[in-house]
């Protein structure tokens, strides 16, 4: 078996190099690749590359993910949210091919407090929510042989995150303020990358699976709720800081303006998935303990 992987240097694309190798033989591109083209500002290339290498599965997990720079670069954040992964869908279904692409919990409105099922209606409130969307409906509708994850929160031991920013302004000063009024749950890369293939071969053994899914970790928490777990963890591993769990202050969102309006509710209901594939979801705070062992 063949697979190919797009945007293979982020956070869920490192992993999914480690998860997808025993699967087949996996060619891995970034966006400045030069054996075949995989920039996703170039659209046209795409399809091109898919019928060079003609995989049997695509994992795309390219994506312009930076939600409030999206707001002043609509067109920019389309072209690489929706209408590339659309085209390589098409590309996808001309040989065959399972498409497998990521989405995000800001498709919804974040209204209520019920987590969100995969057919509750959308209703994004920022670009990156919208041309996520778009890139959503484009997938299914080019190749109805897909896999589309809604994930959240995402983190990684490698590269900046979170926990790590969380960590060093609790080293630097004696309090914190972080958001309370979010709530969703942190989902780490390597849960992803493994859903991911366990639900790859599933698949591709019975195709009835193909659809879109919430895959979260389990759990739910706020943005203070998870800075304050960070923080104790890090103090029971002896991290010397000035902030302990106590010191962090919650506040609303509107403490922190940004050009991109977040979800309030971004709870995803995984059931579907756990009970398609036969997955356990772990609790969120298991992840992050491990990534904070791997990185303090
Ligand atoms: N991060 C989250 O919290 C979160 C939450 C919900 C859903 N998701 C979804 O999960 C998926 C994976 O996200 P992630 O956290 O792994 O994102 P990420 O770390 O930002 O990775 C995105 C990848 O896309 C690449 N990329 C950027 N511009 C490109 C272009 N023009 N052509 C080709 N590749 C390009 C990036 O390369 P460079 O790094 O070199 O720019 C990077 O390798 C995405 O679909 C995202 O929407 C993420």
């Amino acid at each position: 078996m063949k697979l190919l992987l797009l945007g293979k240097g982020g956070q869920v694309g490192w992993e999914l190099q480690r998860s997808l190798a025993p699967l087949g033989e996996l060619v891995a591109l970034d966006f400045d690749s030069t054996d075949f083209h995989a920039d996703f500002s170039r659209p046209e290339q795409l399809a091109e590359t898919v019928r060079k290498v003609r995989p049997d599965v695509i994992v795309n997990a390219a994506a312009h993910t930076a939600v409030d720079k999206a707001e002043s670069e609509p067109e920019f954040a389309r072209k690489l949210n929706a209408t590339s992964p659309g085209i390589v869908a098409e590309a996808a279904q001309q040989i065959g091919a399972l498409m497998v692409h990521y989405s995000t919990d800001y498709v919804f409105d974040g209204s209520g407090s019920q987590p969100w099922k995969e057919d509750d209606a959308t209703g994004p409130l920022s670009v990156y929510g919208r041309t996520k969307r778009e890139g959503e409906q484009l997938v299914a509708g080019n190749c109805p042989k897909h896999l589309i994850f809604r994930t959240s929160w995402v983190y990684a031991a490698r590269g900046g995150n979170f926990a790590k920013t969380m960590l060093r302004i609790a080293k630097e000063r004696d309090r914190l303020t972080v958001i309370d009024d979010q709530f969703g749950a942190p989902t780490g890369a390597e849960l992803l990358a493994d859903v991911t293939a366990h639900a790859i071969r599933a698949t591709l053994q019975d195709p009835a699976k193909a659809g879109l899914y919430h895959a979260v970790a389990g759990g739910v928490t706020t943005w203070h709720g998870y800075a304050r777990f960070v923080i104790e963890q890090a103090q029971a591993a002896g991290a010397q800081l000035k902030a302990g769990p106590g010191e962090v202050d919650p506040v609303p969102t509107t403490a922190f303006p940004t050009p991109a309006t977040r979800p309030h509710n971004s709870r995803l209901d995984t059931a579907k998935l756990q009970a398609t594939f036969g997955l356990r979801l772990p609790p969120w705070q298991e992840g992050v303990a491990r990534m904070l062992r791997e990185t303090l």
